[in-house]
């Protein structure tokens, strides 16, 4: 029997059952995805936490209600476990776990590994698995095909692979899931072809590409493209603080053109899990090759300069009115490493609060969506952004401009505010306290 045309029609049937392996900002909401569209979906996790707070209807991502979760698992058809036993019923593997960089930097590829390795334990054929973590050109095919394989079982014969990268974009109100189109390369033009049709019951556009490797690369070719931009921009702001332009300015009239230019915006550095990290996972495998991979080192090196320029001016701005940053009251406004969520990962508010606590200035921070922070051992709790907390400091850093701070009011009583984010654009009173990035 032709297991994988067996599967193929369970699909069409919304039959197969489904697993997501790493129930995070990716994986959770492609499981409730994929259970909205009437398949019975298994999610597994690690961390027993986050998979009985999910057996209790309670979301811990922001843009994933939880009246949704309470919902699906309340008609049986999404589930979370910790169980990897649990695989061997799926027919449907989809690994959306973290890559982060190791301490030296370079790609992270254990949290892969050792969901690979549960899902090669339980292989069978029939089964099509979908690795959707960011990664480097070649993982799929170097790393997880012989690993599979060595179970006797063929890739494209009995089971299938591809590689479907992800693109959600964590708060972000204006595109619903599937309005974003999904690209998918399979490690045979049959993985392909069932990954297509897999993801054409969630998205309404599917993008084959001709190989696991193609699919990794769009992945690492759109972040990059991201963190080059933010790199140029972020130089631009530094050239325009040595000319004394806006540079908030220079890049709204430059974005009035209708064709040949995107507008990125400059910050205190690059956050988050994708665009401070993708870029690296390509460097490295160039490196492999003897190929220096020259933007991404430079746009690297620009945006990590960036909390190091924020310290500076900061030093600047309190030197004008003769205060040292030494013994100053610093308050850190917003510490995610965006707007609107709560993730501090690779967070540039950390290293910015880090660099000026090692100046010897007293950091506090307030951040309505992160109530505790570590720094280099020290606890840190989110402060009530109360007139009289705000008045007391010294300055105000404006890091993240989260929808939820009002700043107008932070501008009435603070004494000086440095913005990173232009998000004091538009306040008219108290511009006088106010310096821009
Ligand atoms: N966060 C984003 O905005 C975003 C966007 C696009 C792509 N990505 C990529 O998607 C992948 C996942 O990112 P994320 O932000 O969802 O990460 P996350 O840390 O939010 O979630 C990953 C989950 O995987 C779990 N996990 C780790 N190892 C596991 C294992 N062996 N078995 C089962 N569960 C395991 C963790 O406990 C965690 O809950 C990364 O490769 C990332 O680069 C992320």
């Amino acid at each position: 029997m032709d297991r994988l045309r067996e599967l193929g029609e369970r699909i069409a049937a919304r039959d197969a059952r489904i697993g997501v392996l790493g129930l995070g900002y990716v994986g959770l909401p492609l499981a409730l995805e994929f259970a909205k569209r009437g398949f019975r979906v298994t999610g597994f996790d690690l961390n027993r936490a986050k998979t009985e707070a999910l057996q209790k209807g309670e979301s811990y991502i922001e843009d994933v209600p939880s009246a949704e979760v309470a919902d699906a698992v309340r008609k049986g058809i999404f589930s979370a476990t910790g169980d990897f036993g649990e695989l061997s019923r799926c027919d449907v593997i989809n690994v959306c776990v973290p890559t982060p960089l190791t301490r030296s930097k370079d790609p992270d590829v254990s949290h892969m590994a050792s969901a690979m390795e549960e899902i090669r334990k339980r292989l069978r054929s029939g089964q099509l698995v979908v690795l959707g973590s960011t990664t480097y050109p070649g993982t799929t095919h170097e790393l997880f095909v012989p690993l599979l394989e060595s179970t006797g079982l063929r890739v494209g014969q009995d089971f299938a692979l591809a590689f479907a990268p992800e693109r959600i974009d964590p708060a972000n109100r204006q595109f619903k899931v599937r309005e974003v189109p999904k690209v998918v390369g399979g490690e045979t033009a049959r993985c392909c072809e069932l990954a297509r049709q897999l993801f054409e019951t969630i998205f309404d556009r599917v993008v084959p590409v001709s190989s696991t490797q193609g699919a990794e690369m769009v992945k690492l070719l759109e972040n990059t493209f991201r963190a080059i931009n933010i790199g140029l921009v972020n130089e631009v702001a530094m050239m325009c603080d040595r000319l004394g332009l806006d540079v908030w300015e220079v890049i709204e009239a430059a974005a009035t053109k209708p064709y040949g230019y995107m507008k990125f915006l400059p910050g205190p550095g690059l956050g988050g899990h994708c665009i401070p990290v993708d870029p690296t996972y390509l460097s490295w495998k160039m490196k492999s090759l003897n190929f220096p991979a020259r933007f991404i080192d430079l746009a690297t090196e620009i945006n990590g300069q960036m909390p190091e320029h924020v310290a500076e001016r900061v030093g600047n701005l309190l030197n004008e009115d003769r205060i040292a940053v030494n013994g100053s009251r610093i308050l850190i406004l917003g510490a995610a490493y965006k707007a609107n969520v709560s993730d501090v990962r690779e967070s540039p508010a950390l290293d910015v609060m880090k660099l000026l606590r090692a100046k010897g200035a007293e950091i506090s921070y307030h951040d309505p969506h992160v109530g505790e922070l570590e720094l280099d051992g020290t606890m840190f709790k989110s402060e009530d952004l109360t007139d009289e907390l705000v008045a007391s400091q010294d300055l105000v850093v404006i890091v993240t401009d989260h929808a939820a701070v009002d700043t107008a009011r932070v501008i009435a009583h603070a004494q000086r505010v440095f913005d990173t984010r232009n998000a004091t654009h538009g306040i008219r009173d108290g511009r006088e306290k106010i310096r821009r990035l």
